[in-house]
């Protein structure tokens, strides 16, 4: 049996964290084989609520599942850990954008950007949900000195995943046949979902949907999928962000067969201001992500790029006090 490892998520006891302790807690992250130890950090007023998840989560006896640490102290909650979910933070309501929670939800990112330096475990991988998703991992990545960039990500696979199933739909193919897909920038309304490269059974996805619905139908589609989600339930998407969020781990930690999408610190390529946390088609492999080089962008494509990480280096100027 291999060692244990250990996961913290923060806003454990909210909608996105029930819904991801359980899956996470039965392998569908790790892997079958892979012992856990689940570190759920909440504020102190939620710890009752989350003593309740805790029950429920030992209720299920878990095979995988050897200890769940609570805590409110990020101190302890990052103690060790080798992968964190960073989801704790507030969701948007009816007729936001996601921007509009940087000033609340941008200070939490910080401290806990230092609280995972000190604490963690020096090779931690970590993923920030908790909208905006973009510049709160830069900056809970910028107060991180001691970690490289490489190990804080933020959340695109949510708009990928969307834009495959959107794409699967109109073609007809099961959402196995998408390949090669990618959503660029920012997980907002600028993102960018480019079909450029991307073959649906093996064929141009281009050559299968006319421009028209690519661009007044299928992008603002994926773009816009939070809000009508919004305003259908009455509360931000939940199951399928904490689905996302374990397919991004899951692929970082294990490998992808195909490109996906996550937010990264830019290194500069396709001409992107280094050190934005933008998101790139990347492929993992050894427990890393290598960006897809060499792709040839068209003038649409390009200026779809550029309005997107025009908005992140924007959201990086409102928060550079937080740096
Ligand atoms: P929720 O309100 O149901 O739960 C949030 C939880 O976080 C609450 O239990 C709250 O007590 C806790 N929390 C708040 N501040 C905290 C802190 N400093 N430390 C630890 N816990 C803290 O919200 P939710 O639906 O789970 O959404 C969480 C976040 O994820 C929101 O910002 C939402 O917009 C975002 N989100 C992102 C994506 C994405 O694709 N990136 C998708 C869906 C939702
Ligand atoms: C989503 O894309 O569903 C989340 O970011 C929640 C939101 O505010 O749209």
């Amino acid at each position: 049996m291999k060692q244990a490892v250990r996961v913290a998520i923060t806003g454990a006891a909210g909608n996105i964290g029930y819904a991801a302790a359980f899956r996470i807690a039965a392998g569908n992250m790790l892997g079958t084989d892979q012992p856990i130890i689940l570190k759920l950090i909440e504020i102190a007023p939620a710890l009752d609520a989350l003593k309740g998840v805790e029950m429920e989560l030992r209720d299920c006896a878990f095979p995988l599942l050897e200890d769940i640490v609570c805590t409110a102290d990020t101190s302890e909650g990052f103690g060790d850990v080798d992968y964190v979910l960073s989801i704790g933070s507030k969701p948007r309501t009816k007729g936001m954008e996601r921007a509009d929670l940087l000033s609340e939800n941008g200070k939490i990112f910080g401290p806990q950007g230092k609280a995972i330096n000190d604490n963690a475990s020096k090779n931690v991988k970590v993923l920030v949900v908790g909208n905006p998703a973009n510049t709160n991992a830069l900056i809970a990545c910028n107060n991180a000195p001691d970690l490289d960039p490489s190990q804080f990500t933020s959340m695109m696979r949510l708009d990928h995943n969307r834009a495959i199933s959107q794409l699967a739909s109109k073609t007809g193919a099961a959402v196995t046949g998408i390949k090669q897909l990618v959503v660029w920038g920012n997980h907002s309304l600028t993102q960018y979902p480019d079909i450029s490269h991307c073959t649906v059974d093996g064929k141009d996805a281009k050559s299968l949907v006319d421009d028209a619905w690519y661009k007044d139908e299928f992008m603002p589609k994926v773009q816009k999928r939070g809000a009508e989600i919004i305003n259908a339930r009455g509360a931000s998407s939940a199951a399928s962000a904490a689905s996302a969020a374990i397919d991004h781990m899951r692929d970082w930690v294990k490998g992808s067969n195909d490109w996906v999408s996550l937010g990264m610190i830019s290194k500069g390529d396709y001409g992107i201001s280094e050190g934005l946390m933008y998101s790139f088609p990347v492929i993992c492999k050894n427990g890393n992500f290598e960006v897809v080089q060499g792709l040839n962008q068209d003038d649409f494509s390009i200026e779809m790029m550029k309005a997107t990480e025009k908005e992140l280096l924007e959201e990086r100027e409102a928060v550079k006090d937080l740096l």
